[in-house]
């Protein structure tokens, strides 16, 4: 098996300490980052900050309230290479991609294109438009890859809006989100893509992806909590993107309580329409501020030189790989792989008697490393396996 040379791998690197902040180190390897991620240190501290805060000085809490939500959108702002004036938080990826979809203006015959391969969250909001005489066209999978052409076929003139995954969900697949706004943006539609499975773990910038509209939550690849996630809405949308539901956050004065013809913000926070999941908030802070902490760049490296590991072991050991791996830049985070022979239950089973912390969808295992995972936990799954 080989052993990639990366300058975060060697024990004197920083990532050596980082990898104490997670305490689930000391029990699991833990390769599921695609489901539900498990607290760093910084992440339980600043959540339990927020509670003590609280706890004692309940009449600042409007105070608190501020500080945390202010400091979770510059960081998400930071993470994405948007302005902060273009982020708004949300509850999770869906809330998100609800905002889009219902602020749209969709006509009777418009239709959305997204791809088969897709995970339901970006799907059901934009079936919801049925209603309004929208349609929701799907692109296939040829060898689990979503191709730019395959998108384009589906699209014609009454294409309003592309909605794809940054990474496909169960395959891992990395789509290739500069082409697709290109196309989007010679035919007239725009790009909505749901980032969870990507951001925290690769680098996206807005400034270099020109897409429209960015929706993410926090408890994959940001390793934050359940019940959080942000939006990122290019700027010259936020005008004219219908706020579905409106409230007095979204207002240019929120200590204004006897007035009720105050003008929407004109930043992104006009989406945001009451009080927001203020721990989660400070968590979800923590969490991105600790990814970036560590840099992108650093981490996306970390990954691949992992995935490579367990691609190779997969391979030396008669494992099917399912994940696209042929080419780097469609890689991920993500590596799906089955074996002929055995069962998915069964294995599944065997790496979790292992305390390998994995995921089965479907006929296939899904592992997905971070940053802070070692040669070892890798190792420690192909060697469960059967
Ligand atoms: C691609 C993708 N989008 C969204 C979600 C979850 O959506 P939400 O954040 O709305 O719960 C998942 C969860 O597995 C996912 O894989």
């Amino acid at each position: 098996m080989s052993d990639p040379q990366s300058p975060i791998s060697s024990p004197q690197s920083p990532i050596s300490d980082v990898r104490d902040l997670f305490p689930i180190t000391q029990t699991h390897a833990f390769l599921n980052h695609a489901a539900v991620a498990p607290f760093s240190r910084p992440v339980a501290e600043a959540m339990q900050q927020s509670i003590a805060w609280r706890l004692n000085l309940a009449p600042l809490a409007a105070d608190e309230e501020a500080w945390a939500t202010t400091h979770a959108r510059r960081s998400a702002a930071r993470l994405v290479g948007a302005d902060e004036a273009e982020i708004c938080l949300t509850r999770n990826t869906s809330h998100g991609l609800n905002i889009v979809a219902a602020g749209l203006p969709w006509r009777p015959g418009d239709n959305v294109v997204t791809a088969q391969t897709e995970f339901p969250a970006n799907v059901y909001p934009w079936k919801n438009l049925a209603r309004k005489g929208v349609t929701v066209r799907f692109a296939p999978a040829r060898d689990n890859r979503v191709l730019v052409d395959d998108v384009a076929a589906l699209m014609d003139d009454r294409t309003r809006l592309v909605a794809i995954s940054f990474v496909e969900f169960a395959t891992g697949y990395r789509n290739d989100l500069v082409a697709l706004a290109d196309l989007c943006h010679a035919r007239g539609a725009l790009l909505c893509v749901d980032g969870i499975q990507g951001v925290g773990a690769l680098p996206l910038d807005v400034g270099q992806v020109p897409l429209d509209f960015l929706a993410i939550g926090g408890p994959k690849w940001l390793m934050g909590p359940i019940g959080t996630g942000f939006l990122y809405v290019r700027r010259q949308h936020i005008p004219t993107l219908d706020m579905a539901m409106a409230g007095w956050m979204g207002t240019t004065d929120i200590h204004e309580h006897f007035r009720y013809d105050l003008p929407w913000r004109d930043d992104a926070r006009r989406f945001e329409e009451g009080s927001l999941n203020v721990v989660g908030a400070a968590g979800l802070d923590a969490a991105i501020k600790l990814l970036l902490s560590v840099g992108i760049e650093t981490i996306e490296e970390r990954i691949m030189a992992l995935t490579d590991r367990l691609i190779e072991g997969l391979r030396e050991r008669g494992y099917q790989v399912i994940t696209p791996i042929a080419h780097r830049h469609e890689r991920s985070g993500i590596i799906s792989f089955q074996h002929s022979r055995h069962d998915p239950a069964q294995l599944e089973q065997r790496l979790t008697e292992a305390n390998v912390v994995i995921s089965r969808r479907g006929a296939f295992i899904r592992a997905s490393p971070h940053f802070y995972n070692d040669e070892e936990d890798i190792d420690r799954l192909l060697l469960a396996l059967p």
